[in-house]
């Protein structure tokens, strides 16, 4: 067998691995956007997220000396003399939930402590607790919304 044989049987085998591999490579490819097609079908377009907005009650329910876990909401809802405010009870570390001591609010899983406006005293928390909006509904009822973030300190007197 002459060389040029050999070499022509290689050119022929590597263009019939081409075709191979691009017509596997067009299948593979019409195969996805089929099945994202599919999964986009099924999927709803309705969000399923907590809502980040929520009532707490009118002002009256909160007067000064109030300090009250809204566990399901992952907040705090304090009032003094300055106002009302809301701090989030989820550890800026990794999430856990906060409880209050005497002197603050400290963390069960890495022990991050912070104090009562929710500023780190000790880590690993990398930042203070978050404050919320708090603001007034239409029917008088007071509106805490986590997705809003105020500056600590915020606090808002309502009637
Ligand atoms: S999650 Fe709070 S200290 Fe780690």
């Amino acid at each position: 067998m002459r060389s040029e044989d050999v070499q022509e049987k290689d050119e022929k085998v590597s263009r019939r691995d081409f075709l191979t591999i691009s017509a596997l490579a067009t299948g593979a490819l019409a195969l996805l956007g089929i099945v994202a097609g599919v999964f986009r079908f099924f999927k709803s377009d309705a969000s399923y997220e907590e809502a980040r907005s929520f009532k707490i009650g009118k002002p009256e329910n909160f007067p000064v000396g109030t300090f009250r876990n809204i566990a399901d909401k992952k907040v705090f809802i304090v009032s003094d003399d300055a106002g009302v405010y809301a701090i989030s009870s989820v550890c800026t570390h990794l999430g856990c939930l906060v409880y209050e001591t005497d002197t603050g609010f400290q963390c069960p899983c890495h022990g991050s402590k912070y104090n009562q406006v929710g500023k780190v005293i000790s880590g690993p928390a990398p930042r203070g607790l978050p404050w919320y909006e708090i603001t007034q509904d239409v029917d008088g009822s007071l509106v805490v919304d986590s997705s809003r973030e105020v500056p600590a300190g915020t606090k808002n007197r309502f009637s």
